[in-house]
């Protein structure tokens, strides 16, 4: 027999979250992750070459406003300072973001105060109203009006779907923040900060547990290895963090994804671009942004002074074999959803959780919390006839 009281398939912030919990509440517990890795998206790794620390999924910014979510993740690792900020380039001036007064009275080289701004963006937004606005494009203008329209968010908008915003659904976009004040800081969470010893050993933390067992290499639907959907859906609990649709055999169809690739790259100078990340607005620069990754980490003294890590970020739709890393949500998307859900009641000893088996952007602090709840209410009592509970 498998000597496990609980199966958790993925090795991100979802599954190890859940892993960690039964552990210390006693339970033996199995992580598999068809990846050769821990952690998910949020894995990063030291660059041999340089010892600067890399971040392979793309740049990964820990922010919160929940208390019990932040001292959950402090058992783990300290954080740094460390505060997000984002700039654009557009026709080669680089602006703040997000959209702010700084960001307006350099557009317009102007000196509006926070009112007089107000005024100006609500006359140029009065051109279309929300209500009937039939698309992303004109949703956008009826929020911030033509002109931040067009050189910020038409063009970058257009990269990352590959779909001209005229053919987008208005929902796409609730809302474009435009601040009235010279406030850029990114998030507006309470705490916020980058893991100090970086993510990884974050994260191996989270998994070093004597009852805590990982198998990396080791994907859930290969019935060659022991831990698979056959073998153990009915013996034993599954916590399942793998897309839902593959669970199921697409049985309702692919769900729709969208995909990023990146291509990362040393340079021999002691700074590229002076922040993390350089957004590109314009439709000639094929990237939507660049992440230089030492500014992550201004403390760390043993960076190299001559050389830097740049990974540029391309966006589009994921094909079949594409890591899958934001749902497109069309209504298609939503009924196929639906109808995932409804397979799903015939699996009452398996919880679908985190990003791919719920078919939604987590970020990773989301990831942690509903992991914590859903331990609580749904996996704690599926244990509780374990042999160690
Ligand atoms: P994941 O981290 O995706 O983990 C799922 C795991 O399941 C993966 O390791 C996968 O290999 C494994 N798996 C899938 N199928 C199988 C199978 N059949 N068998 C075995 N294993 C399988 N969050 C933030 O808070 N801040 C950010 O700045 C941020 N930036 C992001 C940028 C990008 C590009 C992406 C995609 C995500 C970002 N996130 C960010 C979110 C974060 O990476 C995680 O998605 C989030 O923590 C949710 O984790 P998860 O455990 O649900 O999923
Ligand atoms: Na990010």
């Amino acid at each position: 027999s498998l000597d496990f009281d609980l199966v958790v398939v993925g090795s991100g912030f979802f599954g190890l979250t859940i892993a960690e919990r039964a552990a210390s509440d006693g339970h033996r517990v199995i992580v598999i992750d068809r990846r050769d890795h821990i952690g998910g998206n949020a894995y990063s790794h030291r660059d041999p070459d340089t010892g600067i620390e890399v971040h392979n999924y793309g740049a990964h910014l820990f922010h919160t406003s929940n208390r019990t979510v932040w001292e959950y993740v402090n058992r783990f690792t300290s954080f740094t300072s460390y505060q997000h900020r984002v700039h654009t380039n557009h026709h080669g001036v680089v602006y703040p973001l997000p959209i702010n007064l700084g960001t307006i009275n350099q557009f317009f080289a102007s000196a509006h105060s926070p009112e007089e701004a107000r005024r100006l963006i609500a006359e140029q937004a009065s051109e279309f109203t929300i209500a009937d606005a039939r698309n992303l494009e004109e949703k956008a203008i009826a929020l911030i009006g033509r002109p931040l329209y067009e050189a910020f968010i038409r063009d970058y908008t257009a990269k990352q779907w590959q779909t001209d915003p005229t053919e987008l659904p208005a929902e796409v976009i609730s809302r474009l923040p435009v601040r009235y004040t010279y406030d850029s800081r990114y998030f507006n969470d309470a705490f916020e900060g980058l893991p100090v010893d970086g993510y990884t050993a974050w994260i191996e933390r989270m998994a070093d547990h004597p009852l805590i067992e990982v198998r990396l290499g080791t994907d859930f639907f290969d019935e060659s290895q022991p831990i698979n959907k056959a073998a153990v859906v009915g013996t034993l609990p599954v916590v399942y963090t793998g897309p839902v649709d593959r669970y199921f055999d697409y049985a309702a169809g692919p769900l729709g994804w969208r995909t990023l690739d990146f291509t990362s790259e040393v340079v021999p100078v002691p700074d590229f671009q002076g922040t993390p990340v350089m957004n590109y607005a314009d439709a000639d620069v094929p990237y939507t942004r660049i992440h230089e990754f030492r500014h992550f980490h201004p403390e760390r003294e043993e960076y190299p002074k001559d050389r830097t890590i740049i990974m540029r970020e391309y966006s589009r739709f994921a094909e079949a074999d594409d890591e899958p890393y934001y749902p497109v949500n069309t209504p298609d998307d939503r009924s196929k959803l639906l109808q995932y859900r409804e397979m799903q009641a015939s699996q009452p000893d398996v919880l679908f959780g985190g990003r791919l088996g719920t078919y939604q952007y987590l970020d990773m602090h989301m990831a942690i919390g509903s992991a914590l709840t859903q331990y609580a209410n749904k996996v704690a009592p599926m244990l509780s006839g374990s042999p160690s509970a």
